[in-house]
């Protein structure tokens, strides 16, 4: 075997994010260049050259002040790989050496590895950090075989402190209940991303799960639901278990979870929700609500009605749980909800209307206001702070909130120029419940699109924030809603690799190239996926699949082919003809004796990715349908909504059909409210006798297909004809034909002009909001 050389790379290529070094390695199963790879990425990184070599016995010096941090670690070598920790009192003799540095700052460390081990760090928390940088340089091979005798680290100096203060990850265990060991694997992860804050959803209409030792019903009855939906909420009609289910977590539990993260340096800030989602609650104490009267424990997922009433009893039982809570969790912080409290109760609850008049409240918005306010008073009083989803700016803010930004950034935009501080959830990049992938056969969930790519793409600093705004700026956390996550196994599917990401963004900062930076991120991950194996851990694995895409370059249309990861080889065919090695876009439209489906030239492209000769990923199939419009030019009079574009307006006419299950793909379009304007103008007069499209009903999701279309076609003679298509149909997927009587003309432009469904009505989800119109390919023939 050739000796090792190492090419040293310069701090400035590592700082610009461009670590790619080459290497041969002294055995085959020693990757070098992975083995330097960290997740989050370190602000430096510097590779000397060579291995440091750590025996079985390891001499070890630290210092009393990262006694916990020492133990941590000791433990951690023992439990994985049987070492031995002995101490000594000689730096020269110690192979791993812990040392106070007061130049770095809070969170900071300097990790060096020569012919010891150095971790410096100012605080426990930044030698904790450290320490997980370490574990990530031990090769993970290694953490499956006990046996070990020695392991190798690559030469390293590593320099990094975090980009943002506050790193999240959010988990709901009102929808499903987590055990306690496995919260404990959650906050282990959380560790090993370097992230700081667990936000723990405790409480909402599917069940209460925090003893509260004066209110003994919240865990008696509110703990648990007759029984559950199964399948998705926009499924008709809806089914249900029939299965009791439930459970909570006592305060010993609590205490055992708040020391167990805090020994991680992360806090555990707990969500009890108000005013509304609070259906269980009130279900327990129906005094709480305005009615007075009994509701169920909900059993399937929404917005309900049944909120608090803010009345002195209500408050009373609040201060009393706040004060329990308080007493459980160190955090400065409290999240108490917030979010969609709707005020059908309040408009017709006389106390409500009272208290309006009394405190010369304006509208409900303004009353909720004062209840957030009233908490917020109590808190303040005992030392503790709110977090409040970003409703709470409604009516006025209360006066030292901390807003956690989750309808976008508007929220964030808002209190952050009032001053308060932010942290970023918004849905577009931080709701790790949408899907991650547009496979129909991805495990169900709740709806939306949410890439990895996507997630690493973000930046939590919104652009309309000056420098000064922007300090508010907390950081950013990862949400997981659990309404259709029932196992630890498909919440870890949810969650990684997309924590990675964001574990990324909040500690390493955004990206300033995402293609670049993406790049360098996947060839980490690659190896990583390896290391979470060991740990058992059920990530999602998309890294090596097939994309299609249809393009357009000089009215002609081309296929390409591409695959996240680099260095692997793809091959496919058309309409089951031969295999072919993918080298370049392929031109569609140049391809012979099409399959004839719907009287539409139809195109079958089958496609695998494989790594060192041997398939992975999954097997790719896509269809194309060669309409007439697909190799015309599309205009549109609105830009899709940024969270359902993520196939752009090319995808009204590229061949290719939206899921029949999903609207969150790259064909389906999503527009909030706006009457659309479609123009397709064909690159030559084109016969056309029928115009179809598709669209989505889901009004759970505040879906709604249009009444009615129209489409007006300008003939190669100037003159216009107007065809009116109406809509009559609740099915999910609206299938819409119109079929015209113009044969014998030519046409050379069409122009489909869809109204909005308008305001959704009372006694559907979202009542009183716009409807979204989803629409998918518009095919003519
Ligand atoms: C939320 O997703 N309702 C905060
Ligand atoms: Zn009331």
């Amino acid at each position: 075997m050739a000796k090792k050389t190492f090419r040293k790379i310069s701090l400035l290529l590592v700082l610009l994010g461009l670590l790619s070094i080459t290497s041969c390695s002294d055995t085959s199963s020693f990757d070098y260049v992975a083995s330097t790879h960290i997740i989050p990425a370190p602000k430096q990184l510097v590779t000397g050259e060579g291995f440091f070599t750590l025996d079985k016995n390891i001499s070890f010096k630290s210092i009393e002040y990262f006694g916990s941090e020492n133990s941590y670690f000791s433990n951690y070598m023992q439990q994985k790989l049987g070492f031995n920790f002995e101490t000594t009192n000689r730096d020269d003799k110690a192979q791993i050496l812990f040392k106070r540095n007061n130049n770095l700052v809070e969170e900071g460390y300097l990790l060096s590895i020569d012919q010891k081990i150095t971790i410096e760090a100012n605080t426990q928390k930044g030698l904790f950090y450290g320490i997980q940088s370490l574990i990530q340089l031990l090769p993970f091979e290694h953490l499956q075989a006990l046996k070990v005798k020695s392991v190798k680290f690559p030469r390293v100096i590593v320099k990094d402190e975090p980009k943002f203060k506050y790193r999240g990850m959010h988990l709901d265990v009102s929808r499903h209940f987590f055990p306690v060991e496995f919260i404990k694997e959650y906050i282990d992860h959380l560790a090993m991303l370097k992230m700081n804050n667990f936000h723990w959803h405790l409480t909402d209409d599917q069940g209460w799960r925090i003893e509260i030792k004066q209110y003994p019903e919240l865990t008696n009855k509110a703990a648990n639901r007759q029984e559950t939906l199964i399948g998705h909420y926009n499924d008709s009609p809806q089914e249900f278990d029939g299965k009791r289910y439930g459970g909570f977590y006592t305060q010993e539990d609590v205490k055992e979870i708040v020391a167990y993260a805090s020994q991680r340096h992360i806090t555990v800030i707990p969500e009890i929700e108000m005013p509304g989602h609070t259906q269980a609650a009130i279900h327990a104490y129906p005094e709480l609500g305005c009615t007075g009267l009994q509701v169920p424990v909900a059993t399937k997922w929404g917005v309900f009605e049944e909120v608090f009433c803010p009345k002195e009893e209500t408050f009373t039982f609040l201060k009393n749980v706040l004060d329990e809570v308080a007493a459980l969790f160190p955090s400065e912080y409290i999240h108490i909800g917030g979010d969609e409290a709707p005020k059908t109760r309040w408009k017709s609850c006389a106390h409500c209307q009272n208290l309006m008049k009394d405190k010369g409240l304006k509208n409900e918005e303004e009353l909720q206001s004062h209840f957030i306010t009233t908490i917020e008073k109590h808190l303040n009083s005992t030392g503790k702070k709110i977090i409040g989803w970003d409703e709470i700016l409604e009516g006025g803010l209360a006066p030292n909130a901390t807003v956690m930004s989750w309808r976008g950034s508007n929220g964030a935009i808002e209190a952050a120029k009032e001053g308060h501080d932010v942290i970023m959830t918004p849905t577009s990049h931080s709701y790790f419940d949408y899907y991650q992938a547009t496979y129909e056969d991805e495990p169900t969930a709740i709806g939306g699109y949410l890439p990895l790519k996507k997630v690493f793409g973000f930046n939590p600093v919104p652009a309309e924030l000056n420098p000064e705004e922007a300090k508010h700026v907390l950081g950013a956390q990862g949400n997981i809603w659990t309404e259709y996550i029932s196992t630890s196994d498909q919440l870890e599917y949810m969650a990684f690799p997309r924590m990675l990401a964001m574990a990324e963004v909040v500690w390493s900062g955004p990206t300033k190239n995402l293609e670049e930076d993406y790049d360098n991120f996947l060839e980490r991950l690659e190896p990583f996926m390896e290391r979470m194996d060991v740990l058992d851990i059920n990530y999602a694995n998309h890294l090596f699949n097939l994309e299609g895409a249809v393009v357009k370059e000089n009215n002609e249309v081309f296929y390409t082919l591409s695959t996240p990861t680099k260095g692997k080889e793809i091959r496919y065919s058309v309409n089951d003809k031969k295999k072919l090695k993918y080298v370049k876009p392929f031109k569609i439209s140049a391809l012979t004796s099409p399959e004839a489906a719907k009287g539409i030239p139809q195109y079958v492209i089958n496609g695998q990715v494989y790594k060192k000769g041997a398939a992975v990923g999954r097997k790719f199939s896509d269809t194309i349908d060669y309409h007439k419009a697909v190799n015309a030019q599309v205009a549109i009079n609105v830009e899709p909504h940024p969270a359902y574009s993520a196939g752009g307006k090319e995808a009204l006419i590229n061949g290719v059909n939206g899921s029949n299950t999903r609207f969150g793909d790259k064909e389906w379009l999503g527009f909030w409210g706006d009457d659309l304007e479609i123009t397709i103008t064909f690159p030559e007069p084109t016969k056309i006798n029928k115009i179809s499209t598709r669209f989505y009903n889901a009004n759970g999701q505040w879906l709604y297909a249009p009444n009615n279309w129209r489409a007006i076609i300008t003939l190669e003679n100037g003159s216009i004809l107007s065809n009116k298509q109406m809509i009559n149909s609740d099915e999910q997927i609206v299938l819409s034909e119109m079929k015209l009587d113009t044969k014998s003309y030519l046409t050379k432009q069409l122009v489909l002009r869809i109204p909005s469904y308008g305001i959704i009505p009372d006694g559907y989800q979202g009542a009183g909001n716009k409807a979204w119109t989803f629409i998918d390919e518009v095919i003519v023939e």
